[in-house]
This record gives C-alpha cells, structure tokens and sequence, in this order.
C-alpha cells in the first residue's frame, strides 16, 4: 500500500510539473510568435481565450503540487532527517522557489486581463521553474545518498552498554 501511494503521489507531484513547465513556456515562447501572424485586433482575443484555459490548469496544479509536496514531504522525512543540513537546504530551496511560482502565477492569472509586465514576469517564472526542477533532482540525489537507517543491530548494543 506504501509503494502504491508512493508512486501514485510521485506522479501527482510530476504531472502538474509538466504541465505547468509546458504551459508556462507555451504561454510566454510559442504562443506570442504564432500571434504574430494575426492582426493586432485578434491577437489579444486569442491570448486571453489561451490565457482562461491555462488559468483552469495552473489553480488545480498548484492544489495538486501542495498535497502531493506535503504526502512526498512526510514519507521522505527520514531520509531527509539523515542527510542534514545538505537535504534541508535543498528541500527548503525547492520549497521557497515553489511558493515565489505560485505567488507569480497567481497574480498573473488573477483578473480578466493580465498586469503590465505580465511578460517579464512570465519570463521569471519560467526561468524559477528550472531551478524548482533543479533543486528537487538535488533534492532526490541527496535523499538516495543518504546514510542506511539505524537497524535493531546497531540500535541493541548501544542499549545493551547503557544497561
Ligand atoms: C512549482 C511547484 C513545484 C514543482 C514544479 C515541483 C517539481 C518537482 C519535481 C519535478 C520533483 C521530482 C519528482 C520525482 O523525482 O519524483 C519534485 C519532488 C519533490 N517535491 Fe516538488 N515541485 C513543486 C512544489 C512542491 C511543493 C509545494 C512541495 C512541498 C510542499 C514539494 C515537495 C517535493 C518533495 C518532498 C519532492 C521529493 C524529492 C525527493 O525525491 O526527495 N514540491 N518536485
């Protein structure tokens, strides 16, 4: 049942990443060269009908990334407790990231038409998103490194001296 949720949770945590990676940069690189070919009248349709559907992925992702974050988070704890400080830094690094993408994208997405610098801002969400990804490959290499969980074996001297 551990391994089930355990992997259930990884893709529930993998899939809204793809999607809002994949959409961030459909948003900000491919979509405004294809606009191009439009007039200047239709363009801004077309990017706020794009921009509608992008909201009702990016809210759900953002709902999923949290509880699947936090059931990651709990299971992993061992792990990360062992390899302290390296797995804190780049566990609160991806964490911190995350939260600064979700603030960006939530006051983009916020209204029915974008801010002004909603492009830069895109751009800087794009660009935090890679260090997201980043941090949580680290993350996952710092996990698998680190030192074995005590057994009983090396639990039952030390409790054997203490007697
Ligand atoms: C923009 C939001 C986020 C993105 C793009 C993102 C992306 C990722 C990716 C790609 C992985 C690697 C998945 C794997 O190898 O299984 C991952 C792992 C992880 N993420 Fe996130 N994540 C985000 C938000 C969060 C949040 C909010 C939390 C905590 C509440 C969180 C906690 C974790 C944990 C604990 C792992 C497991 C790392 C490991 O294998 O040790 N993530 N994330």
């Amino acid at each position: 049942m551990t391994e089930f949720l355990g992997i259930l949770f990884r893709w529930l945590h993998i899939i809204p990443a793809c999607l809002s990676i994949g959409g961030v940069f459909f948003m900000r690189i491919i979509l405004p060269v294809g606009l191009t070919v439009l007039p200047p009248d239709q363009r801004k349709a077309v990017f706020l009908r794009c921009r509608r559907v992008f909201k009702f992925v990016i809210h759900p992702s953002i709902l999923l990334f949290l509880i699947s974050g936090v059931y990651n988070s709990m299971a992993n704890w061992g792990a990360y407790h062992r390899a302290i400080p390296t797995s804190h830094a780049f566990f609160g690094l991806h964490v911190l990231l995350a939260l600064v993408v979700f603030v960006i994208s939530l006051i983009l997405l916020a209204g029915k038409e974008p801010p002004v610098m909603h492009k830069q801002w895109m751009t800087v969400n794009l660009a935090v998103l890679m260090f997201v990804v980043a941090a949580a490959g680290a993350l996952k290499w710092v996990r698998d490194h680190a030192p074995p969980a005590p057994t009983m074996g090396m639990i039952a001297p030390a409790i054997v001296k203490a007697d």
